[in-house]
């Protein structure tokens, strides 16, 4: 019997091999980089979709960000390079739909900011219209100074994150008040983070560190000043798949990473309680 279960567990295995390999291999960016996944997690919360986007091949430079509008599931990608559209817009479950250039030259962030009533979408580019949105402090390494703040995200206790990343660390602030609630320094000491969003419950956030193709997950305190942190789970990407930006899917809690190095913008779902998101 036992014999028997195991050699079930191992056609499974094969089988999934099988079918991951199929699929990685559908296109040589995805078979240079993403075939090398791996999980060196502590606990295992998210896996890599491998069906999104069903048609890869519309990346076709540098993917620099990628925002998500669940309201109307759509996930807008923005990529740079010479004569290719720059924002490039799939439904949440991988179809393409549409792509533009026109007003954009170089993006760097992207939010997709929709109601009810209309569509919206924000871009920050460096090329033509360079613009500092937000900044609390001057340029320097003490309390409340940046250096490079590269992505900012807010909680639903009014907090404002934000990865300071030339200082390898994330400050949080009272968005109200500005009041300075504490920084992280000792996650990032190998390299700053360059992307910070939450999960939809609120209770971690999902860090990405550039060059080190890293995506941390870490927990979140509920209210307040933030403590230590505390990295839960790590998400080891191939090496030069630099994840740059990031942005989670406010309805489904899925991850979607621009990964500038390889070129490509991936989806992770969740795979437990610890990320799924509130109201379903
Ligand atoms: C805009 O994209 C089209 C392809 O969709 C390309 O032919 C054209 O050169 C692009 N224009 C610029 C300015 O990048
Ligand atoms: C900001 O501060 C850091 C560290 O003090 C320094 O290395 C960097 O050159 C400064 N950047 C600017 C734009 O002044
Ligand atoms: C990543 O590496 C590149 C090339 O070595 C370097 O220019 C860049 O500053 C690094 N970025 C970070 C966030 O360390």
């Amino acid at each position: 019997m036992a014999r028997f279960w195991v050699c079930v567990a191992g056609a499974g295995f094969f089988l999934a091999f099988l079918v991951l390999h199929s699929r990685f291999c559908r296109s040589p960016v995805l078979r240079n980089f993403t075939f090398a996944v791996s999980w060196r997690a502590e606990e295992i919360l998210y896996r890599l979709d491998v069906d999104w986007p069903k048609h890869p091949e519309y990346f076709t430079g540098a993917t620099f960000c990628a925002a998500v509008d669940s309201l109307n599931g759509l996930v807008y990608v923005a990529q740079r390079g010479d004569n290719i559209p720059k924002i490039l817009v799939f439904t949440e479950d991988g179809y393409f739909l549409r792509a533009w250039n026109y007003t954009v030259d170089s993006p760097h962030g992207i939010f997709a900011a929709s109601t009810q009533y209309e569509q919206s979408v924000w871009i920050t580019d460096v090329g033509s219209d360079f613009m500092i949105l937000w900044l609390h402090g001057e340029n320097g390494t003490g309390p409340a100074k940046f250096n490079i703040p590269h992505s900012v995200t807010l909680d639903s206790a009014g907090r404002v994150w934000v990865a300071d990343r030339g200082n390898k660390r994330i400050q949080v602030f009272d968005k109200d008040t500005g009041e300075w609630l504490g920084a992280w320094n000792n996650c990032f000491t190998e390299e700053g983070p360059s992307a910070v969003r939450f999960t939809p419950d609120g209770k971690y956030l999902i860090v990405a560190q550039l060059n080190l193709s890293r995506l941390s997950v870490v927990a979140a305190p509920p209210v307040g000043s933030i403590g230590e942190c505390s990295v839960i789970s790590t998400i080891q990407l191939a090496d030069q798949v630099l994840p740059h930006l990031l942005e989670v899917d406010r309805k489904t809690g899925a991850v979607y990473v621009a990964e500038i190095g390889a070129k490509q913008v991936q989806k992770y779902v969740p795979l437990n309680s610890y990320v799924t998101p509130f109201g379903s």
